[in-house]
């Protein structure tokens, strides 16, 4: 697979195979992937908290919030749950440099585990005082980005941008996940 083609498989993934839950070793596997990214001034000052099945996987779970967009889906069911975490975690007074470092270590861990064939979804939507203290985040630092993992148990497709430039990603009847993604031509700014 070549990287555009890993780049496409690697869309955000809300459903997994609940049956077939990573270990322990996998996060620090996905970890070691960030650790060698880049770093702003290279001073490396993020933290990463893994959470791997049990019950704090659960409370985690029930502390984030899934596809907004999916009206009708209030996330997955259970079955469907991921089987993982990583909490990214920054200084509480980090400056602007550091959301870089949160970009950069969050699509590296996605693509790492879409490699694998695992699912990831970078979670923003989550419970902003609950999550540190079941995570027990030190009170200098803060969690920037939750990520879920599991292995991928949903079907998602790059979708061209539909006539109404609405960038609402769908599921089709088949629950085919769809993410519009604007063409190149949109893209580019200038050429000089
Ligand atoms: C910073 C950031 C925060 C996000 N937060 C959430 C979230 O809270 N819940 C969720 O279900 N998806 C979240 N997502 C996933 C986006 O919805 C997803 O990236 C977008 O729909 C495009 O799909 P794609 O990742 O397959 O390209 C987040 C993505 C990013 C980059």
């Amino acid at each position: 697979m070549d990287f555009k083609e890993l780049m496409e498989s690697a869309r955000t993934c809300r459903r997994f195979k609940e049956d077939k839950p990573l270990a322990m070793t996998d996060l620090e596997w996905l970890v070691e992937c960030a650790r060698l990214a880049p770093s702003a001034r290279n001073a490396q000052v993020l933290r990463f908290t893994l959470v791997s099945r049990g019950e704090t996987c659960r409370k985690l779970f029930s502390l984030t919030r899934w596809a907004g967009a999916l009206k009708d889906w209030g996330g997955p069911h259970p079955g469907e749950r991921p089987t993982a975490f990583i909490a990214i975690l920054m200084p509480g007074n980090g400056n602007h440099l550091v959301c870089y470092d949160v970009g950069i270590a969050a699509q590296t861990m996605q693509l790492a585990a879409a490699s694998r064939g695992w699912g990831c979804c970078m979670i923003q939507s989550f419970d902003q005082t609950a999550a540190p203290e079941l995570l027990n985040i030190p009170s200098d630092m803060k969690i920037a980005l939750v990520l879920g993992f599991g292995v991928a148990g949903e079907i998602r497709v790059v979708a061209p941008m539909p006539a109404d430039a609405s960038f609402t990603y769908w599921r089709d009847a088949q629950g085919v996940h769809h993410v519009p993604k604007r063409d190149l031509s949109e893209l580019v700014a200038a050429r000089y």
